[in-house]
């Protein structure tokens, strides 16, 4: 296996999951704090996730990075959609906008708003491979700082291009569904298989792989299960797979 230098990090999804129940919140992203989440992920479009997730971290907001999202075309709805988040969260450490949604218009005041201090970095994410192009159109501006795309062995379109350039721009990756929203996860490998990749279960497997990427930075597999939100953060702990293990979880995952 090899070592790399960049600190790769398991981050929450939150999409599916607690939604607007801050019990269920409280649970889960008090276990992640517990094991070292240091990023959640949030949006407008997650059904109340990103008013119960801020209760749950309010008492523990030090050092973590909120990533959440504008999702809007409307700059005057954007804007509104901030102002909740700075009462839910504070500041905002990544801004996205969510599958591209107006991404010229908000801009502009997006950069005021990091200039100012109360957003960290600047995001755009989109789910499908058909707005690839403009998400790296996006990306070329200059202006990113951030790009979230999916990654798992059944979606690997972003390697195309969108991990090359992200590479070469310094833009840092964020990878959705890196459990294929589950969809992954259907059948698990023997156990021998797991043995072989060094890791105790198959979810593990498959965000190790996606982190094992030296491209990715960050993996936000999102869950409403407390335990499970322990066990995936193992797979933020090297050693990183090589391109055998890789391959291996590819073969498995087939
Ligand atoms: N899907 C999208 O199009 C999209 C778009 C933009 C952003 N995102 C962001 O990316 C995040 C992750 O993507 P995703 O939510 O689509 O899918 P995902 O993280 O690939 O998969 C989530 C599914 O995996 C299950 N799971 C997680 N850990 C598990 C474990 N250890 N054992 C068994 N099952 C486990 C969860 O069920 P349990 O609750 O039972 O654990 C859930 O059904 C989102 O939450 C969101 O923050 C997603």
């Amino acid at each position: 296996m090899e070592e790399r230098r960049l600190g790769p990090v398991v981050g929450l999804g939150t999409w599916n999951t607690f939604g607007g129940d801050a019990a269920l919140a409280e649970e889960v992203v008090s276990a992640a704090l517990d094991q070292g989440y240091r990023l959640f992920d949030s949006s407008p479009m997650y059904g109340g996730a990103e008013a119960s997730l801020g209760a749950a971290l309010r008492a523990r907001r030090d050092g973590v990075r909120v990533a959440t999202k504008i999702w809007t075309s409307s700059t005057d709805a954007g804007r509104e959609q901030f102002r909740r988040q700075l009462e839910w969260f504070g500041s905002v450490e990544v801004e996205q906008i969510h599958n591209l949604a107006g991404w010229r218009e908000h801009l502009p005041w997006l950069e005021r708003e990091r200039d100012a201090g109360r957003v960290g970095q600047i995001g755009v994410t989109h789910y499908s491979p058909r707005a690839f192009d403009e998400l790296a159109s996006a990306l070329r501006t200059g202006r990113f700082d951030i790009v979230q795309v999916p990654l798992n062995p059944h979606e690997r379109e972003s390697e195309r291009e969108l991990l090359p350039l992200a590479e070469e721009l310094g833009v840092k990756v964020i990878v959705m569904r890196p459990l294929g929203e589950g969809s992954l996860l259907r059948g698990s490998p023997p156990a021998d298989a797991l043995s072989d990749l060094g890791v105790d279960s198959w979810p593990e497997a498959l965000l190790k792989w996606a982190l094992s990427d030296p491209r990715v930075d960050v993996v936000i597999p999102a869950t409403r299960n407390a335990d499970h939100a322990r066990k995936n953060a193992r797979a933020g702990e090297p050693p990183w797979f090589g391109s055998e293990e890789r391959r291996l979880v590819e073969r498995l995952a087939a």
